[in-house]
């Protein structure tokens, strides 16, 4: 969703800037601004669409300037366009703000202030907020923009991560948050912000994560932070591990692409240190005070939205399976409203790649009110969630640009994997033979991954055959319904064909009355224990000429003669088969999608992170 950039210092502001918000594209954008500070004042420029429209826009100017802020915004209140693009000028033009978030008293505030004579240009809550700062800052005795930017945020309902500049203080940056990320990077005599770390990176590795309710003040010298009361934090300088190649291309032609290749290197990376099989060990050091209460545990609770929600559906066979542990997963936008029953005894594992989830958020902190332990499995090193969370286990799958997540998905469940044959182990209900075998076969799943992808001109010719389809089904049972639903899901959104995932079972009661020879159907039929019953589900949609893809496992040639194409892949325990069966269903989404021409990375509406309700 919307992200932030700004800088100041020594260098020109412009160029990082820009370069900042190309970085930030991947979370999803309808418009994109700038506002910079030089001699000529405070400027403000910014237009609808993609970055390079604006690059277009300030081509031919003078924007010498060694501060300034840049913002992408994706839509919330009032349609995309130039003047609801951020950022937005106050009302007497004192002082511009970028915020992402969304203000929910918002119309209250601009009620007061139209009744003091106010108008206004937009139709965005950030518009109000700002005329609401200034008004403050004009109207309290002695007050600085930085005590007015703390007293309108005590009266603010809603999430925001905001920044600030004014014309009266040239050299400063005031910057705040609260539910929505900001991250601070630390140079030489320069000081950088963003939603997120991409766009310090190339810059410096040291950076500090804003907390909620605290306001950051910062000149090319200083940087002070305090909470909303005004108490003096000491903020702590983390470093990042994040490398430049990890956010670019690296001759791939899209980002999905690249991280669909990059499997085999980030389940390794997930598994790496935990995953002992010559010891005979699991190691989860984020979890190691917890492992007695998680095996101890009645129930678990497993919270997340889209792909993570479908890593919790296969953890769920996971935990129930080789833990016997009775598991519930929910989506964490209908929990969060709900009034949940959570025991003594029931552990919370909230699931999320960017850890900024504004559902998943919410869903933890009720969760928390209720007294539950919830553990994190995320991505993003430092994100809200990891830090909202009791305890947790990173999925170390690398930054993941691509809208459509892939490796972040394969990363969720091998980290649930791992936890689930812990669990299992510890608490006694899978065998020492077993509990060895699956960490052998667990070390062994990278390979078995690059094997799929070699695949990938065989799921290519497939795709061209399916290109124009309008509807696609997806099946599969046991471990490999969520699969399905994952590959149904990553069709949709990035060719924007209209695709459902079924358990095979369930056609009969419905679904099956779409089936004709215009209806590709995708089966997960891989040999395991619920293979013989897939194979007549496959017959069933045979007989009323559906077309079938399916996914097959290796040396199986039973399948070839009955459906319409085969992708064929290797053979390993079916507790583990959810890592290698959604590989293909990748290659072929991306596929299609390239084909239909579809913005793969960026597709239409959708953004990376989804900070707001
Ligand atoms: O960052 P999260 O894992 O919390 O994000 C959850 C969903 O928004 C995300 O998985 C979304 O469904 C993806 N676009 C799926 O490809």
């Amino acid at each position: 969703m919307c992200g932030i950039v700004a800088y100041v210092g020594q260098q020109d502001a412009a160029p990082i800037i820009i370069k900042g918000l190309k970085r930030l594209e991947y979370r999803g954008y309808d418009s994109a601004g700038v506002a910079l500070q030089n001699q000529a004042g405070l400027s403000v420029f910014k237009k609808k669409g993609k970055v390079a429209a604006l690059e277009a826009e300030l081509a031919g100017r003078d924007l010498h300037a060694t501060i300034g802020m840049g913002h992408t915004r994706w839509a919330t209140h009032g349609e995309p366009n130039d003047v609801n693009a951020h950022p937005h000028y106050s009302f007497h033009r004192k002082l511009a703000i970028i915020h992402n978030g969304i203000i929910e008293n918002y119309a209250t505030i601009k009620q007061a202030l139209l009744k003091k004579g106010h108008s206004f240009q937009s139709e965005t809550d950030t518009e109000v907020l700002g005329q609401f700062i200034e008004d403050i800052w004009e109207n309290t005795p002695d007050a600085s923009l930085e005590d007015a930017v703390r007293l309108a945020l005590r009266e603010v309902v809603g999430a925001y991560a905001i920044v600030v500049m004014s014309e009266a203080d040239p050299t400063q940056l005031i910057a705040a948050r609260k539910g929505s990320p900001l991250v601070i990077g630390v140079g030489n005599g320069e000081y950088f912000l963003a939603s997120d770390a991409t766009p310090i990176v190339e810059y410096t590795k040291d950076v500090i994560y804003l907390n909620d309710y605290e306001v950051a003040v910062i000149t090319n010298d200083e940087l002070r932070v305090t909470t909303l009361d005004n108490t003096l934090t000491t903020p702590y300088v983390h470093k990042i591990e994040l490398e430049l190649e990890a956010i670019e291309k690296g001759g791939y032609d899209h980002f999905m692409l690249k991280e669909i290749f990059e499997q085999p290197r980030s389940i390794a990376d997930s598994m790496r240190g935990r995953v002992l099989a010559d010891a005979g060990t699991i190691q989860l050091g984020g979890l190691r005070d917890y492992m007695d209460q998680l095996a101890r545990s009645e129930r678990i609770i497993i919270l997340g939205c889209g792909t993570s929600w479908h890593a919790g559906l296969v953890a769920e066979y996971l935990f129930e399976e080789l833990a016997r542990i009775p598991v519930e997963v929910e989506y964490a936008s209908e929990f969060r409203y709900r009034n949940p029953i959570i025991n003594e005894g029931d552990i919370v594992i909230a699931i999320s790649q960017s850890g900024e989830t504004a559902d998943t958020l919410a869903a933890i902190e009720l969760a928390k009110s209720k007294g539950a332990t919830i553990f994190g499995v995320c991505n993003v090193v430092g994100s809200s969630i990891a830090r909202a969370t009791d305890a947790g286990a990173y999925t170390h799958a690398g930054p993941e640009i691509g809208v459509a997540s892939t490796k972040a998905f394969t990363a969720q469940v091998t980290v649930l994997t791992i936890m689930a044959i812990a669990t299992a182990h510890r608490k006694g209900t899978i065998t020492d033979a077993l509990f060895r075998q699956l960490l052998v076969e667990l070390e062994g799943i990278p390979d078995k991954v690059a094997k799929v992808l070699e695949s990938a001109q065989k799921i290519r010719d497939i795709a061209y055959i399916f290109t124009y389809a309008r509807n696609f089904i997806y099946l599969g049972r046991g471990m490999n319904f969520p699969v399905a639903l994952e590959g149904a899901l990553k069709l949709k959104e990035i060719s924007y064909i209209h695709a459902e995932g079924y358990p095979a079972a369930e056609m009969k009661h419905g679904p099956i009355a779409l089936i004709d020879e215009d209806m590709p159907v995708v089966v997960i039929a891989t040999k395991d224990g619920s293979y013989e019953k897939v194979v007549s589900n496959i017959q069933e949609v045979k007989a009323r000429k559906g077309r079938v893809i399916a996914i097959t496992t290796e040396g199986d040639t039973n399948l070839p003669d009955m459906v319409d194409f085969t992708i064929e892949i290797p053979k390993v325990h079916d507790v583990l088969m959810p890592l290698i069966s959604v590989v293909p269903l990748q290659l072929l989404a991306y596929d299609i999608a390239v084909m239909r021409g579809r913005n793969v990375d960026q597709p239409r509406n959708l953004a990376k992170s989804v900070t707001v309700e």
